[in-house]
């Protein structure tokens, strides 16, 4: 079987490929910092290498003996995007390039990197496609805007294949071998775990109630990580030579934040304590998937629903505590 070197590994998405590529019988080799990941997340069948894309012996010492890159290494909090745009394009931009040079000189020519709803921006339509118009409103956004750019520049210039996948709202986990891989961030920025997390000390805060939709709260388009990392492990075999596919991923329906409370509070069987509080800066109103493009080339649709992913989200933070 071949090896795939999944960048980011030790984190909540790419500990899932992780964990699922070696169970459908891939041979693993996992490159990440630990900025934001965990050691003890990489499984002890894989082959891991502690470094940063940025550094490219590291980044040629990982790519011994691998056919294949699923790239999920990268700064990911919008917030602290704004504070740092350097940071964001320098890691983000600058270390992809590492890794695609470094891939040339290795002769690994297949790539699957983690790319981002945020490269639209503020929709003019939803569904969104993904030839719609990129206008990234805030740097996380525009960093994977960047390196999009890149790989097509690569599938064109080196005969590259690459595939970027555009996620929506990531949620829920997966039970591996050893256990649930629960989302753990600190400070926890994202909808469902705060949900889970909201007690009447401290309750959840929806970020306006002004929004133009029916219940004037946000709307999201949800996919369950487990669907998300399918979809991942196709695309590897999906991938054709000097091609740079943009596929997104959601689950072509939305919820709003409302729904979402409503909906955790009957899979918990209790109320969530929530408290109104102005809109966060940077939102867009609704964020809905086009996911026609997956069907196509990828064969690809979620089959978790909402219940389910904050259901397993729940799980996975209880196994923590
Ligand atoms: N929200 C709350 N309270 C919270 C957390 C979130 O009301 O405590 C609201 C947000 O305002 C938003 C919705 O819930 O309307 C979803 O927020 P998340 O933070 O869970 O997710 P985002 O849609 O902001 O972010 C996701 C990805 C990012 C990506 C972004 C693109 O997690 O990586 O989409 O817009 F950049």
């Amino acid at each position: 079987m071949e090896r795939i070197l999944v960048t980011g590994g030790a984190g909540y998405i790419g500990g899932t490929a992780v964990a699922q590529l070696l169970a459908e019988g891939y041979e693993v080799t996992v490159l990440d910092d630990l900025s934001m990941g965990h050691a003890d997340a990489v499984p002890a069948t894989a082959r891991f290498i502690e470094g940063s894309i940025l550094d490219a012996a590291k980044v040629c010492e990982a790519l011994d003996g691998a056919s294949a890159v699923i790239h999920f290494a990268g700064k990911s909090l919008v917030g602290e995007s704004v504070e740092k745009p350097d940071l964001y394009m320098h890691v983000n931009v600058d270390g992809t390039e590492v890794l695609l040079s470094e891939m040339k000189a290795a002769g690994v020519n297949r790539i699957v990197f983690s790319s981002s709803a945020a490269t639209y921006g503020e929709p003019k339509s939803v569904p969104i496609l993904e030839s719609d118009a990129t206008a990234p409103t805030n740097p996380y956004g525009a960093s994977k805007l960047g390196v999009d750019h890149l790989l097509t520049k690569y599938a064109k210039e080196s005969g590259l294949g690459a595939i970027s996948l555009r996620y929506f709202n990531v949620a829920g986990a997966l039970k591996s071998a050893t256990g649930w891989l629960a989302e753990r961030h600190e400070p926890e920025t994202h909808l469902i775990p705060n949900v889970l997390r909201s007690t009447d000390a401290s309750p959840l805060k929806i970020f306006g109630t002004d929004w133009p939709t029916a219940d004037g709260t946000c709307i999201r388009d949800y996919v369950h990580v487990v669907d998300l990392i399918d979809a991942h492990i196709r695309a590897l075999n999906a991938i054709t030579p000097a091609t740079h596919h943009i596929i997104n991923l959601g689950s072509g329906g939305g919820y709003s934040v409302r729904e979402v409370i409503d909906t955790a509070s009957k899979v918990l069987g209790r109320t969530i304590a929530a408290v109104e509080v102005d809109r966060r800066a940077g939102d867009p109103a609704v964020l809905i998937a086009s996911i026609d493009k997956a069907g196509e080339i990828l064969g690809w649709k979620p089959s978790h629903n909402l219940e389910q992913m904050i259901a397993d989200t729940k799980q996975a933070l209880d196994s923590r505590n």
